[in-house]
């Protein structure tokens, strides 16, 4: 059987942890293929919470096995707490479940230093970065410099490390006047990471493609989302890595040919954690009805970072991008319930700029921050939708914005989420 890709349509936090999920119930393997402990994924079973940063989110379900990508950056030491929280719940996280490529980039303390250093040099144009190390790594794996995780099998990794530390212990000296880090501690502390990782790393594209020979359903987990892209994103305010359907064959190492569905997930609104541009956002009462007050682990607020997530009404101008750039054969929609209460809903279809209206993204480099939103207003629903679990079960304008959305991305939804718990869904049948 072949492969499921699942993206995020929006900047990431679109709830796709979640439906992985449910989706990964479906199939034998999980893979996630792109950044590292930036992302944030929450899943809700039962009354536990579960909050993943670099482990598969196929991990809580019992029969798949979970892979991690060339693709990721990864920070040892949180894959290992994030295995050791998952082992005190109860969950299997041996090397029989979990596999991490020989060729995922490994987060040093000293690319951490440097994005935080970074960040604060740059003050105000400060990219608004999770300031987990990823972008000095990926800077790392560009000037091919940087280690990787097959590194850890070698005699000489201790080595390896305090020579990368001390070689970035100048520029944070020099260049930031940061104090330097400890690269023998370092090299010591990691080579205690290399020990318990080591039976876990592999080749991850020969797992996927031993995977499919033997008929097994793969998913791929997106992290981040598409306007994260380092390609094809809201540049520079991006991640470092390739978030997108395309990303998913370079950091799994399989062809286009393996893959049958590609599923955008967005939100029914929009939400931005970090700088750039955001036409629809909302600043104000109705901005942050929609983020929630943080009492719940679902509201809009960071799950790596805490900080509190820009909201505002769903830009069907970048979904249709999403959909083009990925070719999504599916659209999942997500936080519907979110909505309920408003007397008027309003999404954006157009942007105005430079003097005409554009159905698609307008090019220049300001042209996102100078675009000006055009809405269609829709009407809202006061009735409670969290116990919907059938189409029919929706008030006829909470149907409506469905229709509207499907019809004007082109795109099919086939689920839609109205609650955090993973029965709170509602399958389309079209
Ligand atoms: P970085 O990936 O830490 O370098 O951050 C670059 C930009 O991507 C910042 O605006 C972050 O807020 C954003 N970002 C990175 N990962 C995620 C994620 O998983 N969800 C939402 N935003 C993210």
């Amino acid at each position: 059987m072949p492969i499921t890709i699942i993206v995020g349509a929006q900047w990431g936090d679109e709830g796709k942890g979640r439906i992985t999920d449910l989706l990964a119930a479906e199939a034998e393997m999980v893979a996630r293929f792109s950044g590292g402990d930036n992302a944030g994924h929450t899943i809700t079973v039962g009354n536990e919470v579960f909050k993943l940063h670099l482990v598969p989110s196929g991990i809580v379900q019992p029969n798949t096995v979970s892979v991690m990508g060339a693709g990721m950056a990864v920070n040892p030491k949180k894959l290992l707490e994030e295995m050791d929280g998952l082992m005190e719940r109860g969950i299997d996280v041996s090397p029989s479940r979990l596999k991490l490529s020989a060729g995922a980039h490994l987060i040093l303390p000293s690319h951490v230093a440097l994005d935080g250093a970074s960040e604060e040099t740059r003050g105000e144009d400060a990219l608004g970065t999770t300031k987990r190390g990823i972008g000095p790594t990926y800077a790392d794996k560009a000037a091919r410099t940087g280690l990787r995780s097959g590194d850890m099998l070698a005699a000489d990794f201790a080595r390896r490390v305090s020579q990368a530390v001390n070689a970035k212990n100048r520029v944070l000296v020099e260049i930031y006047g940061c104090h330097p880090l400890d690269a023998e501690a370092v090299a010591d502390e990691f080579e205690g990471y290399a020990r318990r990782l080591r039976p876990y790393i592999a080749d991850v594209s020969l797992q996927v493609h031993l995977a499919l020979q033997a008929g097994s359903r793969v998913l791929t987990e997106g992290a981040q989302g598409t306007l994260l892209d380092i390609n094809h994103g809201t540049y520079p305010y991006v991640t470092s890595s390739s978030p997108i359907a395309g990303g998913v064959l370079t950091s799994l190492g399989v062809g286009p040919r393996e893959v049958d569905r590609v599923i955008g997930v967005t939100k029914a609104f929009q939400t931005r954690v970090g700088e750039g541009p955001m036409p629809t956002e909302l600043i104000g009462p109705l901005g942050n009805a929609l983020r929630g007050t943080g009492a719940n682990p679902w509201d809009e607020f960071g799950t790596t970072t805490g900080r509190p997530r820009r909201c505002g009404w769903l830009d069907l101008v970048l979904l249709r991008y999403a959909a083009r750039i990925n070719g999504f054969t599916e659209l999942i929609i997500t936080k519907l319930d979110v909505l309920s209460g408003l007397d008027q809903l309003r999404v954006g279809v157009a942007y105005k700029y430079g003097g005409r209206e554009w159905r698609d993204l307008p090019f220049g480099p300001n042209a996102l921050a100078e675009s000006q939103p055009v809405y269609a207003d829709l009407p809202g629903w006061s009735k409670d939708i969290t116990g919907a679990r059938e189409f029919a079960d929706l008030p006829p304008a909470g149907r409506r914005y469905l229709d509207f959305v499907q019809q004007e991305v082109g795109v099919p939804i086939t689920l839609v989420s109205v609650g955090p718990e993973r029965e709170q869904i509602i399958r389309m049948i079209s």
